[in-house]
């Protein structure tokens, strides 16, 4: 069940490449939290909440990582320490649990809801494995919420290995996915799931209104027929979206 409240914020720092790590005061929100649930989150002056992953969960508090791209985002990544925010959550359906071993692939701020599964996975004692790819050395975000196993790459060989994402995911033993980033990213994921004969899972960012259901701004077109990604997703098996994937 979501919660609608005014979360206490108890820290904002930047991270780089535009982005911040946002500490609030959610205790309900935190306790029943799944990683690849998302809250929508209030930008003041806006009409629409925008809808951002639960990147860590600790105590009574939850953690946003915030990719500033337009003034929503802007908005929301200006709270100081002690100011309110009005959250709704926790919202969507997560990944999957009991999955064995997966590899954690996030492009881009796509990283942020595999913070949250290798945080769980980690408290499980679980086996994973973490990918975080960016353009370059300058893109990547930087702080102790990472994995401390990650593997980074970047499109330029800046830092890390060279090379995407999907490349570097070539180069691990087959094992199922979970996965979320640009479309072109998530697909060419699945296609490489599909020729390893494993399970993919992918979080979709699509664009929302409401974040429950209701406005069927989310809509999506599946194997299945239409889905709404709030409700139904936002995690998915890569099956049920993409064409030539078992
Ligand atoms: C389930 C879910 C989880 C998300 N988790 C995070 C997260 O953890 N951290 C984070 O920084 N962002 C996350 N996002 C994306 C975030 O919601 C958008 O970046 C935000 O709504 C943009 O609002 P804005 O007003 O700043 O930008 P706008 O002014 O609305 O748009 C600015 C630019 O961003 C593009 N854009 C806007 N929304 C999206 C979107 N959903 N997907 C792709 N492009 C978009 C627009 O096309 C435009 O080019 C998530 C989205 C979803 C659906
Ligand atoms: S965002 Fe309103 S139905 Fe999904």
């Amino acid at each position: 069940m979501p919660f609608e409240i005014e979360g206490i914020v108890l820290g904002n720092r930047y991270a780089g490449n535009n982005t911040v790590w946002i500490s609030i005061f959610a205790p309900q929100i935190a306790r029943t939290s799944l990683p690849g649930q998302f809250v929508m989150v209030e930008a003041v002056g806006k009409f629409l909440r925008r809808p951002i992953s639960i990147a860590s969960v600790s105590g009574g508090r939850i953690f946003l990582l915030i990719r500033i791209v337009g003034d929503g985002t802007r908005i929301i990544a200006s709270v100081r320490r002690n100011e309110k925010l009005k959250i709704l959550g926790p919202l969507g359906n997560g990944f999957p649990e009991n999955v064995q071993n997966p590899i954690l692939v996030g492009g881009g701020i796509g990283i942020a809801p595999l913070i949250f599964a290798s945080q769980r996975m980690k408290e499980n004692g679980e086996n994973f494995v973490a990918i975080y790819g960016e353009r370059t050395a300058d893109d990547i975000i930087w702080g102790d919420f990472l994995p401390e196993n990650v593997q980074i790459c970047t499109d330029d060989g800046s830092a890390g290995f060279r090379g995407t994402t999907v490349d570097l995911l070539k180069k691990q033993n087959p094992a199922p996915i979970f996965a979320c980033g640009p479309q072109p990213m998530l697909k060419a994921i699945s296609e490489i799931a599909y020729k390893w004969n494993v399970p993919a899972y992918i979080l979709l960012e699509e664009r929302m209104a409401c974040g429950f259901g209701v406005c069927q701004g989310c809509v999506i077109k599946t194997k299945n027929g239409y889905r709404r990604v709030c409700t139904d997703g936002p995690v998915f098996a890569a099956t049920e979206i993409y064409e030539n994937t078992r």
